[in-house]
């Protein structure tokens, strides 16, 4: 059965550090607080000028570099954000535009922290239909042109943040290579619990002054509901997508879950019974990347050496929508 799997990965994040220090004069916060409730230390957010599709660009150079391609080798793109540059159209073809690739197709995926593992999916099966053969899978995310930076948004934006990973995928060349399964879910009850309200074509016009005074353009999040639901569905998932390639959780040589919250990393280890040298976490340093988590997290991994031929990874993802799922793959 032809496979797919990860020719090369990349990933950029912006240069402006913004610690939690420097977050505590603009809000009542504290490093304390933060470092405790979420583990982070630091994270990237772009200047001004800068955007997502420059974010992906440079991370797409990178996953081109070590898959050793160039931009014309590819067949498609799937950029999964939910911060795209503008509200149309989507960031995949910005990012097409500046690779100079051919016309190829670019679509955007729109789910949130789960982008990453819904636009891997979208990769594979293309892949494994014969439709495409090489095509570039994209989490990037600006999340802090969002943030509340008063007292007010202090429970998100002290967590999100900005950053972009890429993976080329392809056939895979060995046949027990390559991603084995997915399980994929969604619950929708949930909407409101993490959201961004407005602007939106419901409204007339799609933003107005009363929406922005209320700030009801910011990220909103209802965090001990989304805390409660990730803890329980990301080692759901991960359970389910290891049955149904035949594995169970001892068989893991290493996770990579979604960056939303340290603390929910630790919690998830501990239900699964996962060693540290079984789970990745990089929240300290990069903060809550949205989509961008699972890939950037992947490369670090690659070019550390913490994935070897014959491993068997796991990347899982919770997030706005309800919508979460995860990924295995045969490395
Ligand atoms: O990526 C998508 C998924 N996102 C997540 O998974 C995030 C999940 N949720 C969380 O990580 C946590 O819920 C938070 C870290 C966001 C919040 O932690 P919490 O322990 O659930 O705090 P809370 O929202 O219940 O707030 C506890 C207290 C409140 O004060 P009072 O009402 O007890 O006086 C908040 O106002 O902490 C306060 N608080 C803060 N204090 C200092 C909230 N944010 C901050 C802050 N600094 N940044």
């Amino acid at each position: 059965m032809l496979r797919s799997t990860f020719l090369g990965t990349g990933f950029a994040v912006p240069d402006r550090v913004v610690t939690n220090d420097e977050l505590s004069k603009l809000m009542d916060t504290s490093d304390e607080w933060i470092h405790t409730r979420t583990g982070i230390r630091e994270r990237r957010w772009v200047r001004e000028g800068e955007t997502g599709a420059d974010l992906a660009f440079r991370a797409t150079e990178r996953a081109l570099k070590m898959a050793g391609m160039a931009a014309a080798d590819l067949d498609a793109i799937v950029y999964a954000t939910s911060t795209p540059d503008h509200f149309a159209p989507g960031n995949g073809v910005y990012l097409q535009r500046m690779l100079g690739a051919a016309t190829i197709p670019a679509i955007d995926i729109r789910t949130q922290c789960s982008g990453f593992v819904y636009a891997l999916s979208v990769a594979d099966a293309w892949i494994r239909s014969g439709q495409y053969r090489r095509i570039l899978v994209v989490g990037a995310e600006v999340q802090s042109t969002a943030m509340d930076l008063t007292t007010r948004g202090r429970n998100t934006s002290v967590i999100f943040a900005d950053g972009a990973g890429a993976a080329v995928v392809g056939p895979a060349g060995r046949e027990d290579q390559g991603i084995l399964a997915f399980d994929l879910h969604a619950d929708g009850q949930h909407a409101e619990k993490l959201w961004v309200d407005s602007p939106g074509s419901m409204y007339h016009p799609r933003v107005s002054p009363e929406q922005l005074e209320a700030g009801r353009h910011f990220l909103q999040m209802d965090g001990k509901e989304v805390f409660r639901h990730a803890v329980a569905r990301m080692p759901e998932s991960i359970r389910a997508v290891l049955k149904s390639a035949g594995y169970e959780v001892a068989d893991m040589s290493l996770l990579i879950a979604h960056q939303a919250n340290l603390r929910i990393a630790e919690m998830m280890q501990r239900d699964l019974a996962l060693r540290d040298d079984q789970v990745y976490n990089n929240i300290m340093r990069y903060g809550n990347t949205t989509a961008a988590t699972i890939p950037i997290a992947l490369d670090e991994c690659l070019r550390a050496g913490r994935i070897a031929s014959g491993d068997l990874v796991v990347l899982t993802a919770f997030g706005s929508g309800f919508l979460w799922g995860s990924a295995v793959v045969r490395w």
